[in-house]
C-alpha cells in the first residue's frame, strides 16, 4: 500500500488514480478531469506534461542519465548555472545541488553554521526565523519552523535552539501595519543587542509564508529586518523554494528588496514541476570560508542524485520557458483576475503575483468549500481556514474566471 504524505490514512478518502495531465488539467482513469489550482503543491509552473520540458528530459535521458558530481561535471548542470546567473544578483555565485526544498534548506543551515565555525566562531549556534515558518520536514528545516509549528509538533523535543520573530501580516484593509513592523523590529533589536553574537543566520520565506497559510508581509519590513540582522554580523538565508520563479510577480521575491541575502534556496518550480532538484546558492565570501588545506573545513554533505543531469535539463527547459516575454504578461493577467474578482463572505484577502488567498470562518468551512469544488472539477487544498489559488502559468483568463464563479457559489452554500 502507498503511505501518503500529510494524510491520516484511517479517515482520509481513497485517492483517485490520475492517468494523464495536460496543462491545468488532471485526468482520472474513469475519464473525469480536475483543474489543478495549486500547481500540484506549488511545483507545476507551466502546466502538466509540458511538451518542451518532456522533450528535454527524453533527450537528456538518452544521452547521460546520471553521473557522480565530484570528479565529474556535466553540461546540463553548467547550462543551468549559467542561466540562473543571468537572473540572480551577481553576489550569489556558488551553486550547491541537492534534491528537494528541505535538503536545500538543510544545506543552507549547515553552511551558515560551518561558515562561522571554520573561522573560529563556533559559538554562533542559533538561528532566527519567522513565527509559523515552514522550511521543510527534515530535522534542521523543522527546527527553524519553531516549537509552535503547526506541522512539526510531534518532534519539537529534538529541535535545536532558535528565536522566533513575529510576522506583521499584510492583507487588504490591514491597519497600523507600519506601527506593527516597527514594534517587531524593536523587539528583534533588543534581542540581538543581548544575544546577537550567538546567532549564525536568519532564515525567511521572503514576502509570503506559504505553508503557514499564504501569510504575506511587506518588502519594507523584509528590507529593514535583513539590514538589522546584518548589522550584528548574522547571515541571511532566503528560502525561495516556494516564492522562486514568478510566484510573487518577479523572478524571485528578493527582487523586491535592495539588500540581497547571503544564501538562497531554490526548488519546486525549478524544474517546472517535472523532477526533484534543488539548489543552495551562496556568495563568494561564504564559499571562501570553506577553502583550506584542512579537509574538515570542506562542506561534507551530498546526496546520491546530486545535480542529476536529467533534472538539470528539465530545469534549463523550464527556465527558457520562464524567460519568454509572455511569462510576465501571464503573471499580470492572473494577478489582475485575482484582484478584480469580488468574493463575498471571506476575510483577509491578499494577493501577490500568481498567489491569491483569503480566510473563511473555520477550517471546517474551508474543507466544505474544497469538497464542493472538487465535485465541480476543481482541485484546491485548504491551509487551516485559508484557501488560496496558485494556478500554473498556462491557465486561461476564462478558466480562472470560471474557478472564481464556482468558488463564490461554494462559499454561498456554507
Ligand atoms: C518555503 C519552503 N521551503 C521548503 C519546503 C520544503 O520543500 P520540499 O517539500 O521539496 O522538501 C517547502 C515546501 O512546501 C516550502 O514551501
Amino acid at each position: 500500500m502507498i503511505w501518503r504524505p500529510f494524510t491520516q490514512e484511517q479517515t482520509a478518502a481513497r485517492p483517485l488514480k490520475i492517468v494523464k495531465g495536460d496543462g491545468i488539467w488532471l485526468y482520472t482513469e474513469d475519464g473525469k478531469r480536475y483543474a489543478d489550482l495549486i500547481s500540484s503543491w506549488w511545483v507545476t509552473a507551466h502546466g502538466h506534461a509540458c511538451p518542451k520540458i518532456a522533450a528535454a528530459i527524453a533527450q537528456q535521458a538518452a544521452t547521460l542519465e546520471q553521473v557522480i558530481l565530484t570528479a565529474f561535471v556535466h553540461q546540463p548542470a553548467e547550462n543551468l548555472v549559467a542561466r540562473l546567473k543571468t537572473v540572480l544578483p551577481l553576489s550569489l555565485n556558488h551553486f550547491f545541488f541537492s534534491d528537494n526544498g528541505s535538503t536545500a534548506v538543510e544545506v543552507a543551515l549547515k553552511i551558515a553554521y560551518q561558515y562561522f565555525k571554520n573561522q573560529g566562531e563556533g559559538q554562533r549556534k542559533k538561528y532566527l526565523h519567522l513565527e509559523g515558518a515552514y522550511h521543510g520536514d527534515t530535522y534542521g528545516a523543522m527546527s527553524v519552523s519553531g516549537s509552535r509549528s503547526m506541522y512539526h509538533f510531534n518532534f519539537t523535543d529534538f529541535f535545536f535552539e532558535t528565536a522566533s520573530i513575529p510576522v506583521p501580516e499584510w492583507y487588504e484593509g490591514v491597519e497600523d501595519i507600519e506601527a506593527q513592523e516597527e514594534h517587531i523590529l524593536e523587539q528583534v533589536k533588543t534581542l540581538l543587542k543581548e544575544e546577537g553574537s550567538s546567532f549564525c543566520a536568519l532564515i525567511v520565506e521572503p514576502l509570503i509564508q506559504g505553508a503557514r497559510g499564504m501569510i504575506m508581509y511587506r518588502p519594507e519590513f523584509l528590507e529593514q529586518l535583513v539590514t538589522l540582522v546584518r548589522s550584528f554580523g548574522i547571515l541571511v538565508i532566503f528560502d525561495e523554494v516556494f516564492t522562486g520563479f514568478y510566484r510573487t510577480g518577479s523572478c524571485f521575491a528578493m527582487d523586491a528588496v535592495p539588500t540581497k541575502p547571503d544564501l538562497v534556496c531554490l526548488s519546486k518550480a525549478l524544474t517546472g514541476g517535472f523532477l526533484p532538484l534543488s539548489l543552495t546558492i551562496a556568495t563568494d565570501a561564504i564559499y571562501q570560508a570553506f577553502l583550506s588545506d584542512d579537509p574538515k573545513k570542506a562542506l561534507i554533505h551530498g546526496h546520491s542524485y546530486t545535480g542529476n543531469p536529467i533534472a538539470c535539463a528539465a530545469a534549463c527547459a523550464s527556465f527558457d520557458l520562464f524567460r519568454q516575454p509572455e511569462t510576465l504578461q501571464k503573471v499580470k493577467m492572473v494577478n489582475q483576475i485575482h484582484r478584480s474578482q469580488t468574493l463575498q463572505g471571506v476575510s483577509k484577502r491578499r494577493t501577490l503575483g500568481l498567489v491569491s488567498a483569503f480566510d473563511l470562518a473555520s477550517p471546517q468551512d474551508a474543507k466544505k468549500v474544497i469538497e464542493h469544488l472538487f465535485e465541480r472539477g476543481i482541485f484546491m487544498r485548504p491551509l487551516g481556514s485559508t484557501l488560496y489559488l496558485l494556478p500554473p502559468l498556462c491557465i486561461k483568463a476564462d478558466e480562472l474566471q470560471w474557478v472564481y464563479q464556482e468558488l463564490q457559489q461554494a462559499i454561498e452554500m456554507l
